[in-house]
């Protein structure tokens, strides 16, 4: 990575602060930074950001990732999630950088039996995955040396994820309902941060899942954070369609990590590992 210049775009989110404190303790990479102050909806910002920093490597980690918020705010959603990659690829085809775009289970309508690959057929149900299968359209038709990378139920240190949201919910509620018939694979941000940092300095392209390793549903996900949290709290099953205000989510996501495999590039590790590292203030980066 010498000498190496990297802009994470969405940096004050949970994989882009993750990737963050991994690339800054490499004293060979520059690593440039940007949240909300380089709008993605704005060409011209990301433009000439991009014009002035010349980044080798552009790391897309900005999104309206909130799923009841794009439901309701279709056209901002297709703003931040498709133009945000589309503005984003201009700049990177046009200074010559790599793009690296993060995407989503969420393109997958949740019908399959089997885990998904990269090669799988998509069909996002949810504006939140329309807009981010619109994005990662625009990435491959528009910049010439890309990666998209799609992964799942991400969770780290800065904001709302599901981890937080059952850790909050001990500290007042004796029973927790959580889906039973949402399935894929929780994701620590700092594992899949690892992932791409290597991506950064690979010749490796094209589309490639990567989530943790292993399979749950949010009913046995909440489960496993209720007994590493060593609380005394019931957790109850509940179907989608028993609770409406969730928004109608695929059922089964579960992403194959089928080109890292193929390509022996990396690893990822089991989702059970990963979380007790993350509960336990132990993960390494
Ligand atoms: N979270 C998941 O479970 C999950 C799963 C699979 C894939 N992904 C994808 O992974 C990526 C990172 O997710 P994350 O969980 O780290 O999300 P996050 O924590 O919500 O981070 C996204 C960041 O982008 C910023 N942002 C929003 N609109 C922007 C704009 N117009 N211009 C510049 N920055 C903007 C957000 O700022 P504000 O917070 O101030 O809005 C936030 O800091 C996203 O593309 C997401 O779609 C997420």
């Amino acid at each position: 990575m010498n000498g190496m210049s990297v802009w994470i775009a969405g940096a004050r989110g949970q994989l882009g602060s993750a990737i963050y404190k991994i690339l800054h303790e490499n004293v060979n990479v520059e690593v440039l930074t940007s949240d909300l102050d380089v709008d993605v909806r704005n060409m011209v910002d990301v433009d000439s950001f991009a014009s002035m920093n010349h980044p080798d490597v552009i790391i897309n980690c900005a999104g309206m990732t909130d799923l009841a918020m794009c439901e309701r705010n279709v056209e901002e959603a297709y703003r931040v999630n498709a133009l945000g990659a589309r503005n984003l690829s201009i700049a990177a085809r046009k200074v010559n950088a790599k793009l690296i775009h993060i995407s989503t289970d969420d393109v997958f309508d949740g019908t399959a039996k089997q885990p998904l690959n990269e090669f799988d057929r998509t069909n996002p149900l949810t504006v939140y995955g329309k807009s981010k299968l619109a994005g990662e359209m625009f990435v491959r038709e528009l910049a010439p040396k890309h990666m998209v990378v799609r992964s799942s139920w991400i969770y780290g240190n800065t904001k709302n994820n599901f981890v937080r949201y059952i850790l909050e919910e001990l500290l007042t509620e004796d029973t927790i309902f959580v889906p039973v018939d949402q399935v894929s694979t929780p994701t620590s941000a700092v594992e899949l941060a690892k992932f791409i940092v290597k991506l950064v300095n690979s010749s490796e392209y094209g589309i490639y899942h990567a989530s943790c390793e292993g399979m749950c549903s949010r009913y046995e996900f909440a489960k496993e954070i209720v007994r590493l949290s060593g609380k005394n709290v019931n957790i109850e099953p509940l179907t989608a369609g028993e609770n409406p205000s969730v928004v109608n989510r695929p059922r089964y996501t579960l992403l194959d990590n089928f080109m890292m495999r193929v390509s022996g590039i990396y690893e990822m590790p089991d989702w059970k590992e990963a979380l007790a590292a993350f509960m336990a203030g132990k993960e390494s980066e």
